[in-house]
């Protein structure tokens, strides 16, 4: 059996998904503060499998006590977190808290029950602002822009020294580049609350009509059509990348993979696809550059490939399809 933390949110609802497609039982542990048990029961008629959920907070020593009491958890894979940029900038012992602190929880509880494999949620902004792309895992993690990639490189580091000190430990560090689309049923998706940080579902809500315009922070980028590239990848290719990592964990030690497809994209060029894919008009206007964003950055992917046999499969047609037929059967989300 499988713990999932944080699976009833964006990419946890669809590894959870992977996971009982690929023959895992699965238990969910989420506090709902940015997930929707809807999610979950959609998981569940899709796959036609049970899903045990229990709601509660990593940060809750006793919840998690009593979680490895009542199952028999192999191996934990673990989304709880916080990862709004700016918010991280505003609130930043919350996402320390919430993302350290509860992580630390996390771990000492599977030490108590003698559970020693997992694989985090980890991401691409730990290689820094200084880095070279594209991004290699043997590259050192750099300085972060914010408290919310610090405390990525933090968790990192956690594992990193736990690794070293104790040889009984398995775990897997997932660099996770841009995610974005959906499951192709349309049936789960992204579905933030309030204004969208991300480009992703910042275009899907300007298609379906809920926000007028999109702002393309900054034309003036060193790139090709002065946009910033980023390296988006589908959700369900991320999941499928989990359910593959899990066989690392039969061997002891500490395995860190990026997750995403080597191809950078321009924020110009998804408009564009979008509208081509979508068949809708999207406006859209330049505005200033956002602080903090970097002008481009992309995965090197070969070691995920060399050594789990994974690669992203799903093109930037199938990335946009999927999300705007996610979001057009469900222009409100869980509460449409
Ligand atoms: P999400 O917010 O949709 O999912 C996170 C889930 O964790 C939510 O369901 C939330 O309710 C739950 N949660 C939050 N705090 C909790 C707590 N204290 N106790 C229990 N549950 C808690 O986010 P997501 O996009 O699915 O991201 C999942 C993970 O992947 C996060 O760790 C995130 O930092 C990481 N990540 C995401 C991206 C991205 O672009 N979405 C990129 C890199 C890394
Ligand atoms: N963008 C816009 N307009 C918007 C939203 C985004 O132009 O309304 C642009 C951004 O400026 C950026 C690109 O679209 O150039 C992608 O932005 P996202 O916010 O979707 O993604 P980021 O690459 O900025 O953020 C991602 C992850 C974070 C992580 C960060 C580190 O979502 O978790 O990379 O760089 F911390």
């Amino acid at each position: 059996m499988i713990l999932v933390t944080g699976g009833a949110g964006y990419i946890g609802s669809h590894a959870v998904l992977e996971l009982l497609n690929s023959g895992y039982e699965v238990v969910v542990i989420d506090n709902l503060s940015n997930g929707a048990l809807e999610s979950i029961e959609r998981v569940e008629r899709i796959t036609n499998k049970k899903v045990i959920f229990e709601h509660g907070d990593i940060r809750d020593s006793a919840f998690l006590k009593y979680i490895f009491s009542k199952y028999a958890i192999l191996s934990v894979m673990h989304f709880a977190g916080l990862k709004a940029v700016s918010e991280s900038v505003s609130s930043p012992l919350q996402y320390y808290d919430v993302n350290v602190t509860g992580t630390l929880e996390l771990i000492k509880a599977m030490s108590t029950a003698g559970i020693n494999k997992i694989v985090f949620s980890s991401s691409a902004t730990v290689y820094g602002e200084a880095a070279t792309v594209p991004y290699v895992e043997s590259m050192p993690r750099g300085q972060s822009a914010n408290p919310y990639g610090a405390s990525k490189g933090m968790v990192e580091q956690i594992f990193t020294d736990l690794a070293r000190a104790d040889e009984r430990w398995s775990i897997v560090l997932l660099r996770y580049f841009n995610p974005i689309g959906a499951h192709e049923s349309g049936d789960i998706g992204e579905d933030p609350k309030g204004v969208p940080n991300n480009l992703m579902p910042y275009i899907s809500q300007v298609a379906v009509g809920i926000r007028e315009k999109l702002t393309i922070f900054g034309n003036d980028y060193p790139t090709r059509d002065g946009t910033c590239e980023r390296d988006y990848l589908h959700v369900s290719d991320l999941a499928e990348g989990h359910v593959l990592s899990l066989s690392m964990l039969k061997t002891p030690g500490l395995y860190t993979f990026n997750l995403g497809t080597g191809k950078p994209i321009s924020v110009l060029e998804m408009v564009l696809a979008f509208q081509r894919v979508a068949k809708v008009e999207l406006k859209y206007e330049f505005g200033k550059r956002r602080d903090g964003d970097l002008p481009a950055f992309w995965a090197d992917a070969s070691k995920a490939k060399e050594l789990l046999g994974w690669e992203a499969k799903r093109d930037l047609a199938a990335m946009i399809k999927d999300t705007w037929n996610w979001q057009s059967k469900n222009p409100n989300g869980y509460n449409s």
